[in-house]
């Protein structure tokens, strides 16, 4: 492996080998997030989408249609599709979560209002709808209306298991898979599915998305505790919307009494001063909860890369296996 190899991050990898259909993703995108009649959706849409993104789930689609040999137009429609539906529980997520910033910019509820966000995030959505029918294949369109069903479930689930310190870590993992991890399965197999890839092939790259997904998830909460260059969120979220992430679901079950306390009026109560978020990340460190997150994180990008054994032996799985390592070793 040659120094530049090594310097170059998977997903930066996967970008320059897919250069040319992500320029048409791109393209596409713009292209649809065009309104005839409210010029709010634009203005609010290139906001988010010019502040670039990793472009993670559309690059996902192309990699695994790719992979499965196909050789058709349509993989970028569904990459596109992917990526409106990500951008749009992203306008979503970002009221839900009353966060501030989002790839490095004020958030569109910030600088437009709540209202904007969530009539433009429901405008995506509906955008990403109309360019899978273009593929005409039903099958496509049954996982992605099954994961887009799966996504504003794991949201709501969250929502109500917010605050509840008896929240066990099956609940976060059930979170996780709907929250995040239903976009990024659907976004491999949809690649495979549209290529006419084997049932077994379909599968593997179901398994593949679905553990990168939480492995994923996981980071981000890390993330939200641990923040780190370039991350383009703020730090701490989480604790102030009193989430039971892994790291805190771990040390509350470690808590010893004083610590409980503090969890219940923090958490529980929500009853949050100045230097809280601190103490809590104080506990998480005593507790080694971060350590273990991680940990947990690696086995399920472990599972990631075994699963992509029945794919084709080539370098776009060996990209794929090295975006599951990045994922775990990312710092933004
Ligand atoms: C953010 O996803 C939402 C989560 C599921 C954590 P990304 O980290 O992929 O966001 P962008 O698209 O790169 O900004
Ligand atoms: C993002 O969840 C999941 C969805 C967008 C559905 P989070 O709320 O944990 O992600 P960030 O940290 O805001 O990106
Ligand atoms: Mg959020
Ligand atoms: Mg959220």
């Amino acid at each position: 492996m040659s120094l530049d190899h090594a310097a170059v991050k998977p997903h930066e990898r996967l970008a320059s080998a897919l250069a040319p259909e992500l320029v048409a993703v791109d393209a596409l995108i713009r292209a649809r997030m065009a309104s005839e009649h409210a010029p709010r959706i634009p203005e609010v849409t290139a906001h988010l989408i010019e502040a670039g993104g990793k472009r993670i789930r559309p690059m996902l689609t192309l990699a695994a249609a790719r992979l499965c040999g196909y050789d058709g137009p349509f993989h970028v429609h569904l990459a596109a599709t992917v990526e409106f539906i990500h951008t749009a529980t992203l306008l979503h997520d970002d009221v839900v979560d009353e966060s501030g910033q989002r790839r490095g910019r004020p958030t569109a509820n910030l600088l437009w209002d709540n209202k904007s966000s969530v009539l433009v995030g429901d405008y995506l959505f509906a955008r990403s709808f109309q360019l899978m029918v273009e593929t005409g294949s039903l099958r496509v369109l049954d996982i992605l209306a099954n994961a887009s069903a799966t996504i504003a479930e794991g949201e709501v689930l969250q929502l109500t298991a917010a605050q509840d310190l008896a929240t066990l870590e099956d609940t976060y993992l059930k979170i996780v898979r709907g929250k995040t991890a239903a976009l990024f399965s659907a976004a491999t197999q949809v690649g495979g599915v549209i290529a006419g890839a084997k049932e077994a092939q379909v599968q593997a790259l179901f398994t593949y998305g679905d553990a990168l997904g939480v492995a994923f998830q996981m980071v981000d909460d890390l993330l939200d505790w641990t923040g780190g260059a370039g991350i383009g969120k703020n730090i701490g979220d989480d604790f102030r919307e009193r989430k039971l992430t892994l790291p805190v679901i771990r040390a509350v079950a470690k808590a010893d009494s004083g610590e409980w306390a503090f969890w219940v009026r923090t958490i529980g109560k929500g009853r949050q001063d100045e230097g809280d978020l601190d103490r809590a990340l104080e506990l998480l460190r005593h507790h080694a909860t971060l350590d273990s997150t991680r940990q947990t994180a690696l086995d399920w990008a472990a599972t990631a890369k075994e699963a992509l054994t029945p794919l084709p032996d080539c370098e776009l799985r060996e990209m794929l296996c090295d975006l599951a390592d990045y994922v775990v070793a990312r710092i933004s």
